[in-house]
């Protein structure tokens, strides 16, 4: 029996190949947070990085979907990794559901992590909030548990996410921490890293500056959607709640304005600028001003996105050819990894 009183002595640092794992949810449609602070990042870790990206059906599950058109979604989403430019034959892209080590991996790191961890996720209470308990899922308590073994079946060193994940990748890291103490396999696990630095990485809402954009906001207009037509993002933008003061000439300056920090911000990621170059050309200047010019480049940025991505999902086949390879080398990098998880734990093998 592992004595987990007893100090531990210093893991030795994880010493295994740099890896990056991320995944979206197939549930509804993407916004422009989920495409800064997340596959905007994929893209541009491709180069440097072996990288796993996932559509995680097994997480979306978690509250009902319409089984008809899950599938749908799975595409969806794959779609919108390739229309953002993550490469087929670099990245690995797949459903989580076509790979059985997550759900595997997932059963037994229920074992490892503690009930208390899990009722202090934030976005579980979030989500549970005002529901009866009859009505939530088990899998939505669970759901950071299923996180943590998507990044640890392929041991993972880095995770691309929005801001909103910081709390779920403590946890993978703790129950990385846990596993390898409890089996006493120092090194097994590495403590992956969450890469949610920098603009981008919380998107607001476009009517409320104090609330990150989010796909279950009953106001359509507090989003851009990714499938958005060039002049729905044109008004939503010209139409997204601001101030009466001109944008300040530095980053400073936008202290206490919500609505105009968001702005700025998308402005920058999608001009691949910093926030300061941005308040360098347009410090001084008025919405009046600034908003067309973000629609104008947000447009510009999105449109070819949302063109390939409707290319994309008028042939399914193309996309089920990337889903198909995408697991494949899933499964083949998971497979000695849960062998060896097999044997630490103690399972029979023959
Ligand atoms: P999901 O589908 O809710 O969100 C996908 C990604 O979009 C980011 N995001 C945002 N970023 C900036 N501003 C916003 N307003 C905004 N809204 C969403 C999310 O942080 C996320 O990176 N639990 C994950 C899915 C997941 C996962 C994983 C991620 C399952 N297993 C393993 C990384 C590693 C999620 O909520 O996805």
């Amino acid at each position: 029996m592992p004595d987990l009183t007893k100090p531990v002595p210093a893991a030795p640092a994880y010493s295994g190949p740099t890896r990056v794992f991320s995944g979206v949810q197939p549930s509804g449609s993407l916004h422009l947070g989920n495409y800064l602070g997340a596959l905007v990042k994929f893209v541009a870790m491709q180069d440097s990085h072996e990288c796993i990206f996932c559509v995680v059906d097994l997480h979306a599950i978690t509250v009902p979907q319409d089984p008809e058109r899950l599938a749908a979604q799975t595409r969806e989403i794959a779609a919108a990794y390739l229309a953002s430019g993550v490469d087929p034959k670099r990245s690995i892209i797949f459903p989580q559901s076509a790979v059985t080590a997550h759900a595997e991996l997932a059963w037994i790191f229920n074992c490892v992590a503690r009930m208390g961890w899990l009722e202090r996720m934030t976005q579980y209470k979030e989500k549970s909030q005002g529901k009866d308990a009859e009505n939530i899922s088990v899998g939505l308590f669970d759901y950071p548990v299923l996180q943590a073994a998507d990044i640890l079946a392929y041991k993972a060193t880095h995770v691309p996410v929005g801001e909103d994940q910081k709390q779920h990748l403590e946890l993978s890291r703790d129950i990385a921490g846990r596993f390898n103490r409890e089996f006493n396999a120092p090194d097994f696990f590495p403590l992956p890293e969450p890469l949610h630095q920098g603009p981008g990485a919380r998107i607001m809402s476009l009517r409320d500056g104090s609330k990150k954009m989010s796909k279950s906001d009953p106001s359509d207009a507090s989003r851009i959607n990714l499938l958005d037509e060039a002049d729905s993002i044109a008004k939503k933008i010209k139409r997204a709640t601001s101030d009466s003061e001109p944008l300040p000439e530095t980053v400073d300056g936008l202290k206490g304005r919500n609505e105009a920090a968001n702005l700025v911000g998308i402005y920058a990621v999608l001009a691949g600028q910093t926030e300061a170059d941005v308040l360098r050309e347009f410090g001084g200047k008025g919405f009046g001003v600034f908003k067309p010019a973000l629609a104008e480049l947000a447009v510009a940025k999105l449109g070819p996105v949302a063109t390939e991505m409707r290319r994309l999902m008028a042939d399914p086949a193309e996309v089920d050819r990337v889903l198909r390879d995408g697991a494949d080398r899933a499964r083949a990098i998971a497979a000695p990894i849960m062998d060896d998880v097999r044997r630490v734990v103690g399972f029979w093998r023959p």
